[in-house]
């Protein structure tokens, strides 16, 4: 039997993905046996506490209800303060216990110090393990503190770092099909390989997230962690055995081989916009310089990718729902029929398919052949099945190490400090984003138009 104790089990997150995830687990007979002892700061009962989460399950599209009823059971509840005092019953656990901290990231520390303090991460009675939700840090500096912070009582195989596109099946497709395709191996690199695009569009706005959204932005809030991890599954050399270590030691060395960003030079590098109207959203500073569309230009300094960029973007209230890893060939020397755009092999992630795009001959023409299979549609908590089944299995191949968080931010840094000057582009609403995003490419490299 696994305790799982969810701090924050009042908040959104908790109600949205995490529990959402772990009925639909149960329902389907995958969930180990546990128990869930969740915190928060309300003064609730069980039951009171199982009201409030059966309330938003019932609006959420394929949560099994009728498991639900069952699965409740096992929810306890408890108010407590978020300290060694406060959490003194936890001393009594003994077993398999995971401690997972769906909270404000400024309580991460102080929650992974308290249990620490306990005890409760010595694990001679059984496994423990603490799972931290994101945002890991807000900068390198940051981030080297929190992992300190954890390491005083947690060694790095206990510590969970949450980053849900990891548990997304389109980013462990693009693994799979990657690395089960052996002829893909022979052109995956620059020399086959022009630059590589990574797109993460969102028609969505701020989901009443705006006092942390205006802290973050679009940099820290998704290229920072979700885009520079599946950059690294594309630049990564293929690992030899696909097992935790094996993963994470390619990832973060291909991280670690991304060129530093000139800190003088960084609008060569990077673009930022905020559409127009996010300064009147509620709870938005009428002045507020956050960006809500940020763009960046990689290379990399690897036999593999010498000289190749890597783009990467994301933004919020664009075109179209379109998220894409796209790897465009380079043009063949000469072409039997005249040019066509180039090749190029296409991972879509909203909804999942694969495309590969081909020249062919169609009578005394040149044709463009785009072979596409789709690859299906997960609900919005797929993601975190994959992840919580990994968890309390114990598998850290889907979670980014100390290591890779830290390079992920040595690579954003030089841009966040060159922000702090200057104001983003402004876009509008329902566009393809700010105009500067195109001055980042390299002359005969286009960004794909979004949403068509
Ligand atoms: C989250 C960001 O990590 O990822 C959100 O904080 C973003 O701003 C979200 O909307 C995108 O992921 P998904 O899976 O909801 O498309």
């Amino acid at each position: 039997m696994i305790q799982f104790v969810l701090f924050g089990i009042t908040g959104d997150l908790s109600r949205r993905l995490i529990l959402p995830a772990m009925v639909r687990l149960f329902a389907q007979g995958k969930l180990p046996e546990l128990t869930i002892l969740g915190f928060g700061t309300r003064d609730w009962s069980d039951e009171q506490l199982r009201q409030h989460v059966a309330e938003l399950l019932r609006t959420l599209p394929g949560v099994p209800l009728k498991a639900w009823e069952r699965f409740q059971e096992r929810i306890h509840y408890q108010a407590a303060e978020l300290s060694a005092e406060g959490l003194q019953g936890l001393k009594q656990l003994s077993g398999d216990a995971v401690f997972y901290l769906a909270l404000p990231p400024d309580l991460f520390a102080q929650a992974a110090q308290a249990l620490g303090t306990l005890g409760v991460a010595d694990e001679r009675s059984g496994f423990r393990r603490l799972a931290v939700e994101k945002p890991f840090g807000t900068d390198l500096a940051s981030a080297q503190a929190l992992n300190q912070a954890l390491h005083a009582f947690w060694r790095e195989d206990q510590i969970f770092r949450m980053d849900h596109f990891l548990g997304k099946a389109a980013t462990q497709n693009l693994l799979h099909v990657r690395l089960a395709n052996r002829f893909l191996e022979p052109i995956w690199n620059g020399y086959h390989v022009d630059f590589v695009q990574i797109t993460y569009a969102e028609t969505l706005g701020l989901e009443g997230r705006a006092r942390y959204y205006d802290r973050s932005g679009a940099l820290r809030d998704m290229l920072q962690n979700h885009l520079l991890q599946l950059f690294a599954l594309v630049a990564m050399e293929p690992p030899a055995r696909l097992d935790a270590q094996s993963l994470r030691i390619h990832k973060l060395e291909a991280l670690r081989a991304v060129r530093p960003i000139p800190p003088g030079n960084v609008d060569q590098f990077a673009a930022r916009g905020q559409y127009v109207g996010y300064r009147n959203e509620p709870g938005i500073p009428a002045d507020s310089r956050t960006e809500t569309f940020a763009a960046m230009k990689l290379y990399v300094d690897s036999w593999r990718w010498q000289g190749i960029p890597f783009y990467l973007r994301s933004g919020k209230r664009l075109a179209a729902d379109a998220a894409e890893i796209a790897l465009v060939f380079r043009p063949a020397p000469a072409a039997p029929l005249g040019t066509l755009p180039p090749g190029r092999l296409v991972f879509r992630m909203k909804p999942g398919a694969l495309e590969l795009w081909l020249s062919t001959r169609h009578g005394d023409e040149a044709q463009q052949l785009r072979l596409q299979a789709a690859l299906g549609q997960e609900p919005e908590y797929g993601a975190y099945e994959e992840l919580l089944l990994a968890l309390l299995d114990g598998d850290l191949s889907f979670f980014p190490s100390e290591g890779e968080v830290e390079e992920a931010w040595r690579i954003v840094d030089p841009i966040l400090r060159a922000w702090q000057q200057g104001e983003p582009e402004p876009y509008e609403q329902g566009s393809e984003g700010p105009k500067s995003q195109h001055a980042l490419l390299d002359p005969g490299d286009s960004w794909d138009p979004i949403g068509k």
